[in-house]
């Protein structure tokens, strides 16, 4: 899809502009939005709407052709519900019909005339990005595995997003489409089977990044991470064939002084719970485990095609979760970089093993922040479904100010996340008998106890964990990754920008 943004006057009308479609909003009143009256010198919009023929219901559509003094071949007409304060799932429904109908028109290109400065809550930014965002979704394939590939998508290809006027909406096209981009990334890394998206693989993507972007990289072999004690992260490492990579990526568009954010992403490329084994049922779906690094590349790729003057460094640790005979087992004490010494109770809780390591590592860029994505626990997807990311972070003054910055920047992105507790009560669940931490908790509270966990390594710095667990894919029929946390954490580092 080829997105451009354009604002029409009383010059350059829209009832001028040469097009397949233009799309514009009608209310559930029967009353004609801007851009709709616009079009109706001839009346026939107002006739189409007395005849019945739509209902001005959100996502409610009519098509019309060759409407008089319209140089457009055709005028969508899509309901927006109620015409005082649109609200944003209205507007988000409106988008959705428009696109429906766009995907199956013999036009290639279009013009996307809806309110957007009308939005409730909203401005026209969120606007521009609900457009390309569902634009994107629309067209989106996962066909990369299948020897015949899906049929391209038919019908608009180039699609101008009237802007009201005088909005100055270049910046957040451009940055809209950066996300999008960077969803893409992500969803694809996610959607691959696990015998080819292994750490090998996840470092040519970095590599691939860092050529494109102009991105510094390193990847950490084994012989690396054991010279930097990683005992942690390599415990869990020790039942796979495919070697471990560590992965820093830096996007140093700040001044060279300025204190990085530092990203964090769990890479388990498949997580079979090791010699704690998985059961069987729906075990395919743990070669989304590597989605918390999938959100920090595809984060990348959207910060290099927007340029933040900002920096970044990116950190993906990545590993297979694997049983055999060299496999940790349950009750092993492994050694972590930071010093701190845990038992492994169970090797299905790896995630938290990979990262602490990597949490440790952080400290050595003196992070203004560091934040960790991880598809960590179950229990996220039992405390708070798909709708939000869990976000954990401790709560002094520091921390509140970051896990509110976070929290806004979901809600701005439409990715949002809600704040469960970082106590040191719960780290009493933690104790081990034989070593410095257990690597679960005693019954209840399981996403509490991971990110409390987590919180012994990150001691240095402020620093804010989000569970993916739920959100980063969707299973049953139409099962696949979302491309979730990019548009939070993007928007988050726009807004540090
Ligand atoms: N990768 C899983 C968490 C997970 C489960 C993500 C389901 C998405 C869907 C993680 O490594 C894991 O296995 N966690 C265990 C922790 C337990 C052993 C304390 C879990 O959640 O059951
Ligand atoms: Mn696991
Ligand atoms: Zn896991």
């Amino acid at each position: 899809m080829d997105f451009s943004i354009k604002a029409y006057d009383t010059k350059n009308t829209i009832a001028s502009a040469k097009t397949g479609c233009v799309a514009v909003a009608v209310f559930e009143n029967k009353q004609l939005s801007q851009a709709a009256q616009a079009l109706d010198a001839s009346g026939e919009i107002t006739a189409a709407l007395k005849s019945g023929d739509l209902t001005g219901k959100p996502g409610s559509t009519l098509l019309l052709r060759g409407v008089t003094g319209v140089a457009a071949a055709r005028v969508l007409l899509v309901g927006l519900g109620g015409q005082d304060a649109i609200g944003e799932k209205n507007f988000a429904s409106a988008v959705t019909a428009t696109l429906k109908v766009f995907a199956s028109l013999g036009a290639t290109d279009a013009i996307i005339a809806l309110p957007l400065a009308d939005v409730k809550e909203r401005d026209s930014n969120w606007g521009v990005r609900c457009i390309v965002g569902t634009a994107h979704e629309s067209v989106f394939r996962t066909d990369a595995q299948k020897s015949k590939k899906d049929p391209a998508p038919n019908g608009v290809r180039k699609l101008t997003i009237a802007a009201p006027a005088g909005a100055q909406l270049k910046t957040a096209l451009a940055q809209a489409i950066a996300i999008a981009n960077g969803m893409d990334l992500t969803k694809e890394l996610g959607n691959l089977s696990a015998n080819v998206c292994t750490p090998t693989y996840l470092a040519n993507v970095a590599r691939k990044l860092a050529a494109d972007y102009r991105f510094e990289i390193e990847v950490l072999e084994r012989k690396q991470l054991q010279a930097l004690r990683m005992g942690s992260f390599l415990s869990v490492t020790n039942g796979s064939e495919e070697p471990p990579k560590f992965i820093v990526l830096k996007h140093m568009g700040g001044k060279p002084k300025d204190a990085p954010v530092v990203l964090v992403g769990k890479g388990i490329t498949f997580d079979s719970g090791g010699i704690s084994i998985k059961p069987g049922a729906a075990m395919d779906e743990m070669k989304y485990d590597m989605c918390g690094a999938a959100s920090v590349l595809g984060t990348f790729r959207a910060l290099g095609e927007m340029g933040l003057k900002i920096n970044v460094i990116g950190i993906v640790a990545a590993c297979e979760n694997m049983p055999s005979g060299r496999a940790t087992k349950p009750g092993d004490i492994v050694t972590s970089m930071n010093g701190l010494t845990i038992e492994v109770l169970n090797t299905d809780a790896e995630g938290r093993l990979v990262l602490c390591d990597a949490l440790t590592y952080a400290e050595r860029f003196n992070p203004a922040a560091v934040i960790d994505i991880a598809t960590l626990t179950g229990a996220c997807i039992v405390a708070l479904g798909h709708h939000n990311s869990g976000l954990f972070t401790r709560a002094d003054a520091a921390h509140e100010k970051l896990a509110a910055e976070l929290l806004a920047a979901g809600k701005q992105a439409g990715d949002t996340a809600w704040r469960l507790p970082v106590e040191e009560a719960y780290n009493e669940q933690l104790k081990s008998n034989f070593a410095d931490l257990a690597n679960i908790g005693s019954p209840g509270g399981a996403s509490v106890t991971a990110a409390c966990f987590l919180e012994n390594f990150t001691r240095k710095y402020t620093w804010a964990h989000l569970d993916i667990a739920g959100t980063a894919w969707k299973s049953g029929g139409a099962k696949g990754a979302t491309g979730r946390p990019v548009p939070l954490l993007s928007t988050f580092l726009i807004n540090r920008s």
